[in-house]
């Protein structure tokens, strides 16, 4: 990338670090001047941007990182930019555009400048990054520690090829790896913060025992229905607690392969039974995140999917473990009706985790606790009334 691209991006890299601090984002003097350094275009020379194209289909469009001054505007603009696409589902449909699961990208800067100050790093501190994608954020890291204290693991080893190359490009060399990071980064001793940029069902053990007491986890925790970032503090037993942050946002699940995610098998789902008056509508449960991650401790092997019926209505959609389920209508005349197959008591606790929040003031997502206990239970919990949702042990 010539000097003429950076001199041409300077402008939006301020341009940038300013919103980003406007949205309160970076919220110090050192992320600042790391995000007013780092040019993100070397770390995205090929990306994706949703989009529809004419008829109707929602596809990936593909971009050149900084091949023409709007290519370069919208590497600079507050997005997520994906990088890859699943190989087995990615399909051309024209001469750029994709259709296909997402598999890696450069996260969007103000999740990541929050993340990175919610991670308190200090100078000296030894790091952990799982998830390298483009890069970006290992040299964001290693703008701020310096290179030698910036450790970053990726499952794909072709991404950690790529990442290897623009993090170079930008003038670093951290130690980046190709492997399954909820196994952590064994070679690399003990972390005083580890950083994850996909999400875990569980804090792996892993990355306690490469903690040492006092580290700090910062990783998004997903749970069926929804999930959130945590910030956690390991103490001297290993045990690691903390709150869900101000900071709000989701990443691509770990997975276990390195270039696609593996179909999930679900139970079958039971005959439809019939419906129900409800306390909760489907637009309440789409409006309160807050709400969604309660009602993801509550009922932790559930999960929620949107459901397009053949009238094109949209409703929402909860599956449970035995195959149970209810369909609430996120607009219309029946929004306050569910329609169930199986127990009707899944959305019985659906209602009673909503009656419980609206009880409780409604309290935000970043009032609730998480902890990891050293031997792998793991618990959510509401101090003001001393609730806790018991979380199922899955092993990450
Ligand atoms: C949102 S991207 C990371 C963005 C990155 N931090 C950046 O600055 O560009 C998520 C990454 O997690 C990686 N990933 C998925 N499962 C993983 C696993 N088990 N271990 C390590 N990396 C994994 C994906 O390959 C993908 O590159």
């Amino acid at each position: 990338m010539s000097a003429s691209t950076i001199e041409r991006a300077r402008p939006h890299m301020t341009s940038l670090t300013t919103e980003l601090i406007r949205a309160g984002a970076i919220r110090s003097r050192e992320w600042t001047h790391v995000f007013g350094d780092v040019p993100r275009h070397l770390f995205v020379p090929r990306w994706f941007q949703q989009d529809q194209n004419e008829r109707g289909i929602t596809v990936w469009r593909e971009h050149r990182g900084a091949a023409t001054d709007d290519d370069l505007e919208a590497v600079y603009r507050d997005q997520t930019l994906v990088t890859a696409l699943d190989p087995d589902t990615a399909e051309r449909v024209d001469d750029t555009a994709w259709t296909g699961i997402p598999t890696s990208s450069s996260t969007l800067p103000s999740l990541m400048a929050g993340m990175l100050e919610d991670l308190t790093v200090k100078d000296g501190h030894r790091v952990l990054e799982v998830g390298t994608g483009t890069g970006y954020n290992a040299a964001l890291l290693s703008a701020r520690l310096g290179e030698h204290l910036v450790h970053s693991v990726d499952i794909d080893p072709d991404t950690i090829r790529d990442a290897r190359e623009h993090l170079a490009s930008a003038g670093f060399v951290p130690q980046v790896v190709a492997g399954d990071g909820t196994r952590g980064y064994p070679e690399g001793g003990t972390f005083d913060r580890i950083i994850a940029t996909c999400s875990v069902p569980v804090v792996p053990a892993a990355w306690i025992e490469q903690s040492e007491p006092g580290t700090i986890i910062v990783a998004d925790i997903a749970l069926g229905i929804e999930g959130g970032l945590v910030r956690l503090k390991v103490d001297d037993r290993g045990r690691a607690a903390g709150r869900f942050t101000t900071t709000a946002g989701r990443f691509m699940a770990a997975r276990s392969e390195a270039k696609k995610y593996p179909p999930r098998q679900g139970p079958e789902r039971a005959p439809e039974t019939g419906t129900l008056p409800s306390a909760v509508s489907a637009a309440d449960i789409r409006a309160h995140y807050a709400f969604r991650l309660l009602l993801s401790v509550s009922l932790p092997e559930a999960e929620l999917v949107y459901h397009l019926d053949d009238a094109g209505n949209t409703s929402l959609q909860i599956h449970g473990p035995d195959g149970s389920w209810a369909r609430a209508a996120l607009a219309g005349d029946h929004a306050w009706t569910i329609t169930y197959g199986g127990d009707p008591g899944l959305w019985r606790q659906v209602e009673a985790a909503w009656l419980w929040w609206c009880k409780a003031g409604r309290p935000s997502h970043d009032t609730f606790t998480y902890t990891r206990e050293a031997d792998g239970r793991a618990y959510a919990s509401y101090a003001p009334d001393g609730s806790r949702w018991n979380l199922p042990t899955v092993r990450a």
